[in-house]
Formats: C-alpha cells, structure tokens, sequence
C-alpha cells in the first residue's frame, strides 16, 4: 500500500498532516526517510514517524525445499506428513506453500510469508514457466507435443491450457514446461492421450532452479539475488 495511504487509514492524521509529515521528511521505511507519498508499505516494512514506531515490520522469509515423495503440500494434514514437518523455523505456521505438488510429485517447493511474491510465482500472468521431469507408462508420441503447444480443453475449469514445451527425453520420459499450475495439470495432459504418468518431479520454477546440494526432505533459505529474481 502507498504510505500516504498507509498513515491516513491511522485514524491519527488526516490527509493533510500525511503530506506535510511527508515533506518535513519526519516519516521512515526501513529506516530510510520517505517524501514520495508513492513509496510502497508492505507488511514487512518498518514504518516511524519521528521516533515512534507505527509498525513493527517482520522478516520476509524464502525458502527452497526438495520435496520428497509421499508428503502433502499442505500445512496441516490429520493423516499425512505435510511438508511444513520437514521445516524446522520459528514461526513456521506462518509460512504457505508457493505452487503444490501432488503427493508423490518430488522436487523444488517454495515456501513463503510474503503473499505478494509467491502470487507473482504461481499468478498463470506472469507465465513463469514450470519445469517437470516426467516418466509415463505408455510410449510419447509425436502427437503429444502439437497437442500440449495448442492448449487442451479442462472442461472441469472450461480453460484451455496455456501453450507448453515438451522435450522427449526417451521413449517413456520427456521435461515439460508449462506456465500454469492447474489442479493435476501434468497427469491430467498427458491422462488425454490415455498415459498414466508414473514419476514427476519438478525442477525448477521461472528463474529458481532446485539446489543439486539439497537431497529430498532437506531445505535452504534463498540467497537475496534469488528472491529479487522474481
Ligand atoms: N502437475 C501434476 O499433475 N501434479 C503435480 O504435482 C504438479 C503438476
């Protein structure tokens, strides 16, 4: 939210006492003094004006995960481990899953408590591609690659799915890139042609590749330059 609008939803200040703390330079973000009343308030941010605090801010957290198979992507389950189990931080209810895996599905999970970066991840908009690591029962044919670059027709949700890159890898195993995350998308496009996928696993999501270091069930904090890739 625009700190102007930030400081008149306090019931102290009027819209007129907002823009003279402006230009009297008496407001901080983050320690820093703010005079354009544009500059973005996130929940993360520290807000004073003087030296009072108006808000405390808290830290935004990143973290990449390697998924293992047989946990749900959930942060609570009565019946399974979820993969909050595998996180070890304070705080941790305070976290949510970007973009879920299925069960069995294994590889780059991102969690999160900043809302506005991981809707940028998963939003179909922003068209980062996902990238999977796919094993059927049947043989792929060459029908397959056409048909996922036309979009096929979810009749649950009435979309067509947006253009996706397969690459055979051999006769039963290809990667996929696609730019949504549609409930079961992968199974369910290649459950068109009659193909049970028997091994998925993801491995990267736009920019954000799954760390080679991190073994399944183990997790890192992203590095600065990789939160500020998305
Ligand atoms: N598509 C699927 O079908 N399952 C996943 O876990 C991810 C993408």
């Amino acid at each position: 939210m625009r700190v102007d609008r930030f400081l008149s939803n306090l019931p102290r200040f009027n819209r007129q006492q907002v823009r003279l703390l402006l230009v009297e330079k008496r407001v901080r973000i983050d320690g820093k003094i703010v005079s354009d009343p544009h500059a973005e308030v996130l929940e993360f941010s520290r807000v004073e004006v003087d030296e009072e605090v108006l808000q405390a801010g808290k830290p935004a957290r990143y973290f990449m995960l390697h998924k293992p198979p047989g946990c749900v992507s959930a942060t609570r389950d009565p019946q399974h481990p979820t993969v909050l189990d595998l996180i070890d931080e304070p705080d941790k209810h305070d976290l949510h899953i970007a973009g879920r895996l299925d069960f069995n599905t294994t590889g780059l999970m991102l969690i999160t408590n900043d809302g506005t970066w991981s809707r940028r991840l998963t939003q179909p908009q922003t068209k980062l591609p996902k990238v999977y690591y796919v094993e059927t029962e049947r043989e792929i044919g060459p029908e397959y690659a056409l048909k996922f670059t036309e979009g096929l027709y979810f009749a649950f949700e009435d979309l067509t799915t947006q253009p996706a890159e397969l690459l055979l890898l051999g006769p039963t195993s290809a990667r996929l890139s696609i730019v949504e995350g549609r409930y079961h998308q992968v199974k369910r496009m290649f459950g068109h042609f009659d193909n049970k996928v028997l091994r998925l696993h993801r491995e990267s999501m736009g920019p954000l590749v799954l760390d080679s270091a991190l073994k399944p069930g183990e997790y890192r904090a992203l590095r600065t330059e990789e939160i500020q890739l998305i």
